[in-house]
């Protein structure tokens, strides 16, 4: 069943990270201690969870899977703490629990995300795997963290944030989708695909399947952002375990605010059918990987 799937894969998450993660009863305890806070014990560890479910429908055993489920669970840590600063979405909530700079203090947060990001590829570096596939994850992770993922997702989000995507001057109408959609596909699309692709890359996948692989992940990944979007006008904080109703306070550049909330969902529709025909063109057993494409759409919180 997907659920016992899901729930031993995250349990495996979970202790790959506490095994990986600096001890806070070592000095600099304070920068471990949050570090720890950040990454331990919350989240849904739907990336994880996609790397099992890519590795494993290939033909890839769990453990062989550990460091790049770890490894871009760390990064992607990393860049809530980062999401979540002053200069940033400036939020006191994260996964139910004060955000790392509100538990400790605004230096301690940025060195904690700079300190999980690099944790991520000495994972990977000291994977018991073969050399050319520790390359691949490396290279695949760094791409997706990177001015070509996330952290380029996240410069476009903060540009267009004040303006609700919109430009001062009026042009041609398919543009702000076209640049929203270019947003999300880096500040998120990227680690999910990063994701799927490292799975992927652990079971051996031939250059047809990954293809149809990126088709499935680029679809999830807008999805998963469209959907969170969502969240943040149609659930509470308490739910969400992260302050609601951010994204209109702020005027970010999100569906809802271009596409209207019937728009957005239509959307995330067209979307769910584009997963389920990428998967269709894939040999091994998907049931896993279309329940979390599920779950990327319909997700509550
Ligand atoms: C939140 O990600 C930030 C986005 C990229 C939308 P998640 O919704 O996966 O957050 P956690 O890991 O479950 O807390
Ligand atoms: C964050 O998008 C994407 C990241 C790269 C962290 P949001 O700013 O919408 O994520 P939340 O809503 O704070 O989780
Ligand atoms: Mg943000
Ligand atoms: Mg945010
Ligand atoms: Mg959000």
């Amino acid at each position: 069943m997907a659920s016992e799937a899901f729930a031993r894969w995250a349990a495996r998450t979970e202790a790959t990270l506490e095994r990986l993660l600096p001890d806070p009863a070592q000095e600099p305890s304070r920068l471990h201690a949050a570090m720890r806070h950040a990454t331990l014990g919350g989240g849904k560890r739907m990336r994880p969870l996609l790397v099992y479910a890519a590795g494993t429908a290939l033909g890839a055993d769990e453990a062989a899977l550990d460091a790049p489920a770890a490894a871009v669970e760390l990064v992607h840590a990393y860049s809530l703490v980062h999401d979540d600063l002053p200069a940033m979405d400036d939020d006191d909530l994260r996964r139910g629990r004060p955000t790392v700079h509100v538990a400790f203090d605004e230096a301690t947060a940025i060195l904690a995300g700079d300190a999980l990001q690099t944790l991520a590829f000495s994972a990977l570096a000291e994977a018991d795997a073969p050399a050319a596939l520790r390359v691949d994850w490396v290279r695949t992770l760094a791409s997706a963290s990177g001015v070509a993922g996330m952290c380029g997702g996240q410069a476009l989000d903060i540009d267009a944030t004040g303006s609700g995507g919109r430009p001062a001057t009026a042009g041609d109408a398919s543009e702000p989708l076209a640049r929203l959609q270019r947003m999300h596909a880096l500040k998120t699309g990227a680690l999910i695909r990063a994701a799927v692709r490292m799975g992927a890359l652990g079971g051996g996948a031939d250059a047809g399947t990954l293809a149809q692989l990126d088709r499935y992940a680029d679809a999830l990944g807008l999805a998963f952002q469209v959907r969170d979007d969502l969240l943040d006008i149609e659930a509470s904080s308490e739910t969400l375990g992260k302050t609601a109703g951010k994204d209109v306070a702020q005027a970010k550049s999100t569906y809802p605010a271009l596409l209207g909330v019937d728009g957005a969902r239509a959307r995330l529709e067209q979307l769910a059918t584009e997963m389920r025909a990428a998967l269709a063109g894939i040999g091994g057993d998907c049931a896993l990987l279309d329940a979390l494409g599920e779950m990327a759409v319909r997700r509550n919180h």
